[in-house]
């Protein structure tokens, strides 16, 4: 058994043992359906019937998309006398207790949207202190998850969002079946010059709920709404990009959620829209259908059906794929999958079709094997056998190759590697054959490719017996030759994204003019939050 399996299945147990009801309400990442991209506040009875049909006759259903989930504008514009909220009977005639048993007779869920402030949004009536009488009766009308949207609270203060999202956790604990709970708490502080409280909002969403959108929406329909900055393509690009930055949260029972598949927006190629899926996927993301879903063409309900990638999405360790390398063009991803497996994905940036190699040492197999490992293209479905490499031949222009690599006797040996990067700066940790460190843009460099063993030690692809060491307070950190007994070259590091050194406890930091330093560890600062190959394996 590997380090890293090691540290998954002690992970595991003690998530098992723990047994709170949240960690195990969502076993695997929610799939389904919602209505905003399209409809925006133009929801309505008939597009949720039309759209569960659609769903079964697509195979939609069969492939394991088994919810719908309402968003905004379903209430009238005022609560009832004795404060309940009331859906919009012009809107939902027959009611929304008949569209959740319509919903559970048909093998689907419904879901439900609502405000953690006085307002949501689109204007309609907020949930801040009506969160008793709201949950019980979101549950007495047959609904099961939650989207709690976070416009129009008291104040924007970082601690009343975590009290107002916090209190909503015991409202629905306390529910005799919770409600599955899309905390969008992150997304109100993303983007910002400092990055502590969009950290501090992550680090309390996997205790409360079980999904959380933590940055932009996705585009609608009618995309200079929200962002007139980025349109089409770069949009996918931008959620991923968050994405990335967040991958020690996930967990299975918590998902990070990079938003919608808005299938059938009208700027994106076809291989782009592949790419939105395989690569939400890839993260293990929620698979949330926002699109016109009786209209999708053969080819788009094709891609969104494709099981071995759904397997990928919901696979048990729930792990999000972290970067093994960034160069502008392509984007190299892996992560462990359940029974041994490997997940391999490489994202072509480029305006061109191209191909791409990546060797072994790169994915974390480091040892030459005699007998061949087994590669299945998820795309194609093909076999073919590997020993020291992986190609990904004539991806398309904003085309994903997605590959899963299988031992045909022994568990695969991994040592997690890739890229650590600063998730603000996003510079790469570079290392020199001097035996200097500093912090550059991503360039998919040897020097900017680690390996993080479980001895602690973080070591680059460009000489692996030397490692990474600290020389104590606001000195250069440096690479010298590895010693196992050196407690300078022993490294920790937390869900809160701080690399500590055990000889010093302080910890790895972007200085000015790039400097990689080891300093005082702050509260999540801009300078010391870095992301690390394998996500949360040291947590
Ligand atoms: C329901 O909503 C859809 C999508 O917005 C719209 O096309 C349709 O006309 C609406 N139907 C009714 C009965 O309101
Ligand atoms: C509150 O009033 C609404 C509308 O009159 C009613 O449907 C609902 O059952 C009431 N809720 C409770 C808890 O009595
Ligand atoms: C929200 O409602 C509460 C309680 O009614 C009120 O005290 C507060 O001022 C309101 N806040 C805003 C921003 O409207
Ligand atoms: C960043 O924000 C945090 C939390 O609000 C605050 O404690 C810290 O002082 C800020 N850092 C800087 C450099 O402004
Ligand atoms: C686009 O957004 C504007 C502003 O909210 C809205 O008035 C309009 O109806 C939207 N158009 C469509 C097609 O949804
Ligand atoms: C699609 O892209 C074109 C050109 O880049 C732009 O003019 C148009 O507004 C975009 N449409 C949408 C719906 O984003
Ligand atoms: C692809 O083309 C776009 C638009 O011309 C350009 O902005 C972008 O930099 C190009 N991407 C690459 C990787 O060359
Ligand atoms: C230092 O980092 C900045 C981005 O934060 C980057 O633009 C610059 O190129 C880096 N300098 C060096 C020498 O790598």
């Amino acid at each position: 058994m590997s380090p890293l399996r090691t540290a998954l299945l002690v992970l595991l147990v003690a998530y098992s043992g723990a047994s709170d009801a949240a960690q195990v309400l969502l076993p695997r990442p929610p799939m389904g359906y919602n209505d905003w991209s399209v409809t925006f506040c133009a929801l309505n009875e008939t597009l949720f019937t039309k759209t569960a049909e659609a769903m079964i006759s697509l195979g939609l259903q069969k492939a394991g998309y088994n919810r719908l989930n309402l968003d905004d504008c379903w209430p009238l514009g005022e609560r009832a006398a004795n404060g309940s909220l009331q859906w919009d009977p012009e809107k939902f005639p027959h009611g929304l207790p008949w569209l959740a048993k319509y919903m559970n007779d048909r093998g689907f869920s419904l879901g439900i949207y609502s405000d953690a402030g006085n307002k949501t949004c689109g204007g309609y009536p907020g949930s801040f202190g009506y969160e008793e009488i709201d949950a019980a009766t979101f549950s007495s009308w047959g609904i099961d998850y939650l989207k709690l949207d976070g416009c129009n609270m008291p104040d924007t203060s970082e601690t009343t969002y975590q009290k107002v999202y916090g209190h909503w956790h015991e409202v629905l604990n306390k529910l005799p079946q919770p409600l599955i709970f899309s905390e969008s708490a992150p997304a109100y502080f993303a983007e910002a010059d400092n990055l502590s409280d969009w950290y501090s909002v992550m680090d309390w969403v996997p205790q409360y709920g079980q999904l959380a959108r933590h940055s932009r929406d996705t585009l609608v329909w009618n995309s200079t709404l929200y962002w007139p900055d980025i349109t089409g393509w770069d949009s996918i690009m931008f959620n991923y990009g968050q994405e990335v930055r967040l991958a020690r949260y996930q967990r299975p029972g918590y998902y990070n959620d990079p938003d919608f598949l808005n299938v059938d927006h009208a700027n994106y190629t076809i291989h782009e829209k592949r790419s939105h899926f395989a690569l939400w996927s890839s993260l293990s993301a929620p698979l949330i259908i926002s699109a016109y879903i009786p209209a999708l063409t053969p080819e788009e309900v094709g891609y969104l059906t494709n099981l071995d990638l759904i397997a990928v999405d919901q696979d048990p360790l729930g792990l999000q794929a972290t970067l093994v390398s960034q160069d502008g063009t392509w984007d190299v991803l892996t992560k462990d999958l359940a029974g041994g497996d490997r997940l391999i994905t490489v994202l072509n940036r480029g305006n061109w079709s191209a191909s791409h190699t990546v060797p072994f040492s790169r994915i974390g197999i480091s040892s030459s094997h005699t007998v061949p490992y087994r590669l299945k293209d998820l795309w194609s479905g093909q076999f073919s056998h590997v020993s020291n490499e992986i190609t990904a031949t004539d991806v398309p222009p904003h085309g994903t190759a997605v590959f899963r690599l299988s031992s045909l006797n022994t568990p695969i040996e991994i040592i997690p590697t890739g890229m650590i990067f600063n998730t603000y700066s996003l510079n790469c940790l570079t290392s020199s054959a001097k035996g200097s460190t500093s912090w550059a843009p991503c360039d998919a460099g040897d020097a900017q490719v680690w390996q993080t063993p479980e001895d602690g030690t973080v070591r680059s692809l460009l000489d692996t017996s030397k490692c990474l060491t600290d020389s104590g307070a606001h000195a250069p950190v440096y690479i010298s030759s590895c010693d196992r007994h050196n407690p300078q070259q022993v490294w920790k590091y937390s869900v809160t994204g701080n690399l500590r050194s055990s000889l010093s406890g302080l910890c790895l930091t972007e200085g000015i003019y790039n400097a990689t330093t080891s300093t005082k560890c702050g509260w999540e600062t801009n300078a010391q939050v870095i992301a690390l190959p394998g996500g949360i394996k040291l947590w």
